[in-house]
């Protein structure tokens, strides 16, 4: 690039300022980190969802686009976001699976007051890990991020393995309204004791999808994103076979789903690798068979003339590591933790042989009609902000969480500040070396997740339908 010499010496004495001012707490010896700024403006706007149609959709956006800037940086840069606050209501931004220091994890009254119409707030962090993550406001968050504040934040590795193309598609769901428009039945109790508020046209990158152009012998890496509400993804992608190669972030050990499906729950990543091995002018459709019965096209793939080359690329697959610590299993501290309530709930305590009187359950029908709490963690049905922990661990020990879904519904359990090994589902061990921070459990499935509590503070555990974490299936774990 080439400057003249007066705003190059500017842009470096600028540079300078903000490297030296707000973090003088570098260690002696380390190298300074790269700053990168950015400002997040959450405000009103419109977004044509659908190229099809002339409609304009309202919505809630960060800098005027859904989903908001792609924050793009590298693996030890330090971020600086300024969140600006143009909406009528309070908001915050949540950093979804980043190992923030608390106080920048963006949960309202737990981590930080609100963000008040016309305020701002500086969040700044380092990039621990590489990998795909998300921001998405913590405030009415079922209100907020299905209006469409929400954006990718992707941590690219210091060494990325290579690729044709590395892209992010963050998914989507919207109910709109015949017109168009985005309907406001939010808070709806029907939807809270059953799957959760479920829409009507899902996106792509803030649009409906029609064709995704490929060329044979391409590899790309793709960034898939769940940041819909309550809807569950589950991609099949036919006569292509993807090796996933994140979750959630973490690296896995480079592996095909069986039957080429992934799926991801609501605030769940997967980063796969799609080997283009179509010939040109072919056509592909990937299909979303999560729901039976609902099954629907998502996108066509489609094979341009041009070839970029005849065979699949022979190149590694495998990411680095991120520095996680490793739990030790045979000191770790146990805990149980039961997920009860919602339609049918009692039901499903009873086949499952747990009391129901004393593990406290709640009737989703009658929960509904007293307009309480509908779900429950450990007996408790969390209503309005959570401040005490269900749990308290002690700072550097390692933690299992054995945790059971007594619930016909499946439920996404995010827990913040951490990523946990996932050990077992239903006895079995599981395999690939996963790691995760948002675990989709299937109805009356057991899973156990390890982890190290070594970020310290009050950390949110809760369910990522975000109807469900409204309303009661939300809990705080306590690291100090
Ligand atoms: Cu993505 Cu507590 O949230
Ligand atoms: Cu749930």
């Amino acid at each position: 690039i080439c400057m003249p010499a007066l705003s190059r010496r500017n842009f470096l004495t600028s540079l300078l300022a903000t490297a030296v001012l707000p973090w003088a707490t570098t260690s002696p010896g380390a190298a300074a980190p790269n700053v990168r700024q950015f400002r997040l403006r959450a405000a009103t706007g419109t977004a044509s969802l659908n190229p099809r149609s002339e409609q304009e959709t309202g919505v809630w956006a960060y800098n005027k686009t859904v989903p908001g800037p792609e924050l793009r940086v590298r693996q030890g840069d330090r971020l600086r976001i300024m969140v600006e606050n143009g909406l009528a209501k309070e908001t915050t931004v949540h950093w979804h699976g980043v190992r923030t220091p608390n106080a920048m994890d963006g949960v309202p009254h737990l981590t930080q007051r609100p963000i008040a119409t016309g305020d701002s707030f500086a969040y700044e962090f380092d990039a621990l890990d590489a990998g795909t993550f998300w921001y998405h406001p913590h405030q009415r968050s079922f209100e907020q991020v299905d209006r469409g504040l929400y954006g990718a934040l992707v941590i690219e590795e210091a060494n990325p393995i290579p690729v044709d193309r590395d892209l992010v598609w963050v998914l989507d769901d919207w109910r709109l309204t015949h017109q168009g428009d985005a309907s406001d039945d939010f808070g709806h109790p029907h939807d809270a004791a059953h799957n959760g508020r479920m829409g009507n046209i899902v996106t792509i990158n803030g649009q409906v999808p029609e064709t995704f152009e490929v060329r044979r012998g391409e590899r790309i890496r793709l960034r898939l994103i769940n940041a819909a509400n309550a809807r569950i993804f589950g991609l099949d992608f036919r006569d292509h076979q993807p090796v996933v190669i994140a979750l959630d972030g973490q690296p896995v050990t480079p592996h095909s789903q069986e039957a080429g499906r992934i799926v991801l729950g609501p605030a769940m990543r997967a980063d796969i690798v799609l080997d283009c091995t179509g010939r040109p002018g072919e056509r592909f459709t990937i299909e979303d068979t999560f729901y039976t019965g609902l099954e629907y096209n998502l996108l066509t793939i489609a094979y341009q003339d041009e070839p970029l080359r005849e065979a699949v690329p022979d190149w590694p697959l495998e990411l680095p590591a991120n520095p996680l610590a490793e739990p030790d299993f045979a000191n770790a501290l146990r805990h149980e933790v039961l997920f009860t309530g919602g339609m049918m709930g009692a039901m499903v305590m009873q086949e499952m042989g747990l009391a129901t009187a004393s593990g406290g359950t709640v009737d989703g029908m009658g929960a509904m009609m007293r307009g309480g709490g509908i779900w429950l963690v450990n007996g408790v049905a969390a209503e309005g902000h959570v401040l005490e922990p269900m749990l308290a661990l002690p700072r550097g020990k390692s933690c299992v969480l054995a945790m059971t879904n007594a619930t016909a519904w499946h439920h996404p359990i995010h827990l913040h500040g951490h990523s946990f090994r996932v050990i077992s589902r239903d006895g079995a061990p599981t395999s690939h070396r996963e790691w995760r921070d948002t675990v989709l459990m299937a109805p009356r499935e057991r899973i156990e997740i390890a982890f190290v509590a070594d970020n310290p503070g009050d950390w949110m555990f809760h369910c990522h339908i975000l109807e469900h974490q409204a309303s009661g299936m939300t809990s705080v774990i306590r690291v100090a």
